[in-house]
């Protein structure tokens, strides 16, 4: 299965999917990774590994149906059969999700559809909540609104920082994107194209919950 990984900032999302092909656990290959940002260290690292890169920047004050035309062009040239946000901090156009449709998905620092958006350890922290953790979902044209295909939680502690919440998430961010990735690639998990919809085969197997 041929996997587009679109970024924007570090790219631990990437690495963690790129560990998990090298030792067999994922069965993707990434043929391209897109960046909205030309400094994204997760650009750095696919070059060196390399894997073809682009950057479709979007600047203030840029017209961004033409971003969102281009960024699309730019991923189909690629011809995948999944795309991946990992860390891509836009909200995708109906021109990506036009012509990849229920072959998104998103990884997301909070148990959705509890805080979605771009602050969700902090939104967590500031909600009281003593449970957090990840979400991969397939996109559509909301918000981190997509069907879920696999959660995580962790345990929020007493002195967290949106910081510290953050990096224990991220463990388990990595931990279950390549996973759900493997499991789209042997149709375990089955995306719909037409309706967006999803049947996770053995929906017990996508959540994991570590010991608090
Ligand atoms: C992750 O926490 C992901 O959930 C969110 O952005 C962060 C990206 O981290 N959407 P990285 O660039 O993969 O390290």
């Amino acid at each position: 299965m041929d996997v587009v990984v679109l970024v924007s900032g570090r790219g631990s999302n990437l690495r963690a999917i790129c560990s998990a092909i090298d030792a067999g656990s994922c069965s993707a290959n990434v043929v391209g990774v897109i960046s909205d940002r030309g400094k994204a260290a997760a650009l750095e690292f696919a070059e060196a590994r390399g894997i073809p890169t682009r950057t479709v920047s979007l600047h203030k004050g840029d017209d961004r149906d033409a971003w969102n035309r281009s960024l699309a062009d730019e991923v189909a040239s690629l011809k995948p059969d999944l795309v991946v946000l990992a860390g891509f901090m836009r909200v995708l156009g109906a021109p990506l999700l036009d012509r990849f449709p229920g072959q998104i998905i998103n990884v997301h620092p909070a148990l959705l559809p509890s805080f979605p958006g771009h602050n969700g350890p902090q939104d967590a922290l500031d909600g009281g909540v003593r449970i957090s953790g990840c979400t991969v979902h397939i996109v559509d044209a909301g918000v981190d609104t997509g069907p879920i295909l696999a959660q995580a939680a962790v345990p929020v502690l007493a002195n967290d920082t949106a910081e510290t919440l953050h990096a224990r998430i991220q463990i388990q961010e990595h931990q279950i994107l390549p996973r759900v990735i493997h499991q789209i690639a042997i149709g375990a998990i089955t995306l719909d194209p037409l309706t967006v919809s999803t049947s996770v085969a053995d929906p017990a197997r996508s959540l994991s919950v570590p010991d608090v």
